[in-house]
């Protein structure tokens, strides 16, 4: 059996699938640029039929990401199939990934098909999904809850109808490490033509075993495992890629596999997915944390510093985890920014470059040093947002002890037209919500508001990740400045941005 895992991202199909995680076809290709540097094999870039968005950003990515594999979703229906071969038909590598339910559950209560019916539509849509590609997965979905002998006979079938990849998800969360383990046994055991495709996990975080079925898979047989970075996902998420692949490196002694990723990658590409989907990273979660390496017992930091390995299984280092560098200050010239920006991984057009270096300009008279975590909370800004339909020109603050807050503002319409509105509220942050909600005439309501450094130190920037809520949609925003009052209403004038363009919806 071969020794290598096949790492199938798909932050960009099920993990943006989450409420509120929404991203637009230029953030998914920074994602997936960051994915392709990252050294994943398979990048799931989106489920293509699902709306104008995802098919716009299956195709850009398959235009602009050649070395890895660029998937697209379809369900097992001609109309699916062949939007993902047109969304996909840029691409050098391209993998229709076709799926249909066949659990008793799905297929009695959703579906309403009998099994044999189930079992010809699967092998029509391999068969139908041959046409646009030699690359064909299937996925039984809700397969962990599937009655094991037709699941046998399912998987027959797609192999024979050409499928090279055959993924089992464990669509609810529901399986247990050993029993799914046993599963992919069962698998190897029982399916006649098995050794002519790829076995791949999916597997859901509903009770929080998604890595540990993902790992029980692989020590059975699966070669191929579907993950998201930062485990975002349906509902508790996807088995976590990070984990996923700190799990078979670190305890390759008991896998005795290898995977394609560089490592040292994984810190940046978790920050860049929390900052573009707005979901932040619990401070102790494995790998990526902000507490993943800090060592606050007098016992263990005494021993860590006596010998690393007393405390630490992995060295920070191996994932990207580190201190934010110390880079430029206000002397710095553009030269030196975009030299930067370049080692930091990010590609700029002229005009975002000019934009860029005004901020870093003004950011460095504000505070005195400026490091890598500030120039990507900067840029990450200028890329990959739609093209604003309000923009923050000018805001005054009154608050104090024993004062009314209140907040003038003025935006500049997409449109070149000022407006200017003033409003009191419980406090500053509160104020100047209210003055832009009667600007731009706006009704929602804010469902979240988190604040964070961006890096340490008084003159730090603020970082703002706010969510706010319309008519039954939800999406984030987020800006960063020294001024957190200005971070607070950049951010929140971002999301309502969002809500405003009409970011796709799935149906
Ligand atoms: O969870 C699931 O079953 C899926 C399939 C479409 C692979 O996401
Ligand atoms: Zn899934």
């Amino acid at each position: 059996m071969k020794d290598r895992v096949i790492i199938f991202d798909t932050t960009l199909r099920d993990g943006e699938q989450c409420p509120g995680a929404s991203l637009n076809p230029l953030q998914k290709l920074e994602v997936a640029r960051q994915l392709d540097r990252l050294g994943v094999d398979v990048i799931e870039a989106g489920f293509a039929v699902s709306s104008p968005g995802d098919f716009e950003g299956v195709k850009l990515i398959a235009g602009q990401v050649k070395r890895p594999v660029i998937a697209s979703l379809a369900r097992s229906v001609p109309k699916d199939i062949e939007a993902a071969g047109r969304a996909l038909k840029p691409a050098k590598r391209r993998r229709i990934h076709t799926f249909v339910a066949t659990s008793e559950i799905h297929m009695k209560h959703k579906l309403r098909k009998a099994e044999d019916e189930i079992l010809r539509l699967a092998a029509a849509a391999v068969k139908l999904a041959r046409r646009f590609t030699d690359d064909v997965e299937f996925s039984p979905e809700d397969a962990a809850r599937t009655r094991p002998e037709f699941l046998f006979r399912v998987l027959e079938a797609v192999i024979d109808a050409g499928a090279t990849t055959v993924n089992i998800p464990d669509t609810v969360g529901w399986a247990i490490p050993s029993q799914f383990g046993e599963l992919i046994r069962a698998i190897r055991e029982n399916v006649p033509n098995i050794d002519r495709a790829v076995i791949s996990v999916h597997c859901h975080n509903d009770l929080g075993l998604s890595t540990a079925n993902s790992l029980a898979a692989v020590a059975n047989g699966a070669r191929q495992v579907e993950c998201t970075v930062n485990g975002i996902g349906e509902r508790a998420g996807n088995a976590s890629l990070e984990e996923v692949v700190m799990g078979l490196t670190v305890r390759k002694d008991l896998f005795g596999v290898t995977t394609a990723i560089r490592t040292e990658e994984i810190c940046r590409a978790s920050r860049l997915v929390s900052k573009l989907t707005g979901f932040l990273v619990q401070p102790n979660k494995a790998i990526v944390g902000g507490n993943a390496f800090a060592h606050e017992s007098g016992i263990h930091q005494d021993g860590v510093l006596k010998f690393r390995k007393t405390y630490e299984i992995m060295h920070p280092r191996d994932v990207g985890y580190g201190e934010s560098k110390l880079v430029l200050g206000k002397h710095s010239g553009r030269h030196a920014f975009l030299e930067r920006l370049k080692a930091l991984g990010f590609r700029v057009s002229e005009r975002q470059l000019v934009s860029a270096f005004e901020r870093f300009k003004a950011l460095a008279d504000r505070k005195k040093e400026v490091f890598d975590d500030d120039l990507a909370a900067l840029v990450e800004d200028e890329i990959s947002e739609v093209p604003p339909r309000y923009l923050l020109e000018y805001l005054h603050v009154v608050s104090g002890t024993g004062v009314v807050p209140s907040a003038t503002v003025r935006l500049k319409t997409s449109e070149g037209k000022i407006l200017e509105d003033s409003a009191s509220g419980d406090g500053p942050v509160d104020a100047c919500y209210n003055a832009m909600d009667r600007l731009t005439g706006f009704k929602g309501k804010l469902a979240d508001y988190i604040i964070q450094s961006v890096t340490s130190g008084k003159d730090a920037m603020g970082e703002v990740t706010v969510k706010v809520a319309s008519q039954g949609r939800v999406e984030h925003g987020r800006a960063a400045s020294t001024d957190i009052i200005e971070a607070s209403s950049k951010a929140y004038l971002n999301a309502v941005n969002r809500l405003l363009h009409g970011v796709k919806r799935r149906g």
